[in-house]
């Protein structure tokens, strides 16, 4: 083949390489090319064999291509190059010498915060606190509270039955509506006399500004020999002047509830109003009476004391159950409107306790 066109070959092919070769690819051609045995000094091996006039044309000729073949690979050489230096200076540059940021800290759920600092109180004049399971057997949610299988009162509690084979004795099993499963379970593992403080989730068919489906509940029950309404009433003025403050007062209205006798509904004198049920001669907008409900509590009633194998001739006791959402929020200044929002995860609300 003519040189020239060797050359011109060689050019063109070259040209094509070079149009997408990296720095290897670059090394691999100019050795390949232009290298002591690459494909110039091969087609210039054929000069000696040339007439002397088509010899200087055909080195000229040559001169030319390589001249070009190197100024390309120089050409695209500085582009790959110019391309690295772009790519380090875009790409994320760790510098391991700058102070670290610190991680936000969070804090623990307000809910969780009401929980310890209740139990803290009860520990003080000498309650246990207990955990029983959040799935229990009907009987000890119901049954064994004097509340018969087919009794009304059960309907208050519109409880979520789990769908789990039904023991032969105990009955279906529910999440726990109250924490009131929790008396006869102390009852059956401890001797009187019995202080306990038992805090849990529970759960009911409800959602409105004042219900949430799970919610914690506290629940005390005391049982010795000679207890009476009074000692209810002092442990109950305890806690309410040291949880909501000494300008506090409660007071019971009488209730039923299937497993203390009497019964009574516990309310707080509101801190906003204070206990007047008037702000500016207006009506209270968050008690309308002076007063909030907190929860039940009562004298337990014999048949829970015997389900619980105790003798009613001979102990007696009291038992008390209140949310720990609605207590918490009937502290002094917390004038939240709706209870659904402590369980929002909403940052803005949860930051500010
Ligand atoms: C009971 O659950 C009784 N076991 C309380 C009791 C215990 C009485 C021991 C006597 C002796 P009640 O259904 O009223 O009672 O609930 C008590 C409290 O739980 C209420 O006052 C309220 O503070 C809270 N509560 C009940 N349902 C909800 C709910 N869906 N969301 C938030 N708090 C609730």
């Amino acid at each position: 083949m003519d040189i020239k066109i060797q050359l011109e070959k060689l050019l063109s092919e070259t040209l094509l390489a070079l149009a997408t070769a990296d720095e290897a690819a670059l090394r691999e051609l100019e050795v390949r090319v232009l290298g002591r045995k690459g494909e110039m000094n091969r087609i210039l091996s054929a000069l000696p064999s040339l007439k002397p006039d088509e010899r200087s044309a055909a080195g000229t000729a040559a001169n030319t291509v390589k001249t070009k073949i190197e100024a390309e690979i120089k050409e695209r050489r500085a582009k790959l190059s110019a391309e690295l230096e772009n790519e380090l200076a875009s790409s994320e540059w760790i510098d391991v010498t700058e102070p670290g940021v610190s991680s936000a800290a969070g804090h623990l759920h307000p809910t969780t915060n009401a929980i310890d600092e209740i139990v803290a109180l009860f520990e003080r004049i000498g309650f246990r606190r207990a955990r029983y399971a959040e799935a229990d057997w009907d009987h000890y949610a119901f049954e064994s509270l004097n509340m018969p299988k087919d009794h009304p009162a059960r309907d208050e509690w519109e409880t979520f039955f789990l769908d789990a084979p039904q023991h032969p004795t105990l009955g279906k099993l529910v999440l726990t509506p109250h924490t009131s499963n929790a008396q006869v379970h102390e009852m059956e593992r401890r001797e009187p006399p019995i202080r306990m403080v038992s805090i849990g989730k529970c759960y009911r068919r409800q959602s409105d500004i004042s219900h949430i489906p799970m919610f914690h509940q506290f629940e005390g029950l005391v049982i010795d020999k000679g207890i009476a309404l009074t000692h209810l009433r002092g442990v109950l003025d305890y806690f309410a002047k040291n949880f909501f403050g000494p300008d506090r007062s409660f007071r019971l209205r009488p209730f039923h509830f299937q497993f203390t006798e009497p019964s009574f509904e516990l309310d707080i004198s509101c801190g906003r109003c204070k206990g007047t049920g008037k702000v500016d001669d207006a009506t209270c907008r968050l008690c309308k009476s002076g007063w909030l409900e907190l929860g039940g509590a009562g004298m337990v009633h014999p048949n829970v004391l015997r389900a619980g194998g105790i003798d009613p001739t001979v102990y007696s006791g009291f038992a008390f159950g209140w949310g720990v959402e609605r207590t918490w929020m009937m502290r002094a200044g917390m004038q939240i409107d709706d209870i659904r929002v402590i369980y929002g995860n909403d940052l803005k609300f949860l930051k500010q306790f």
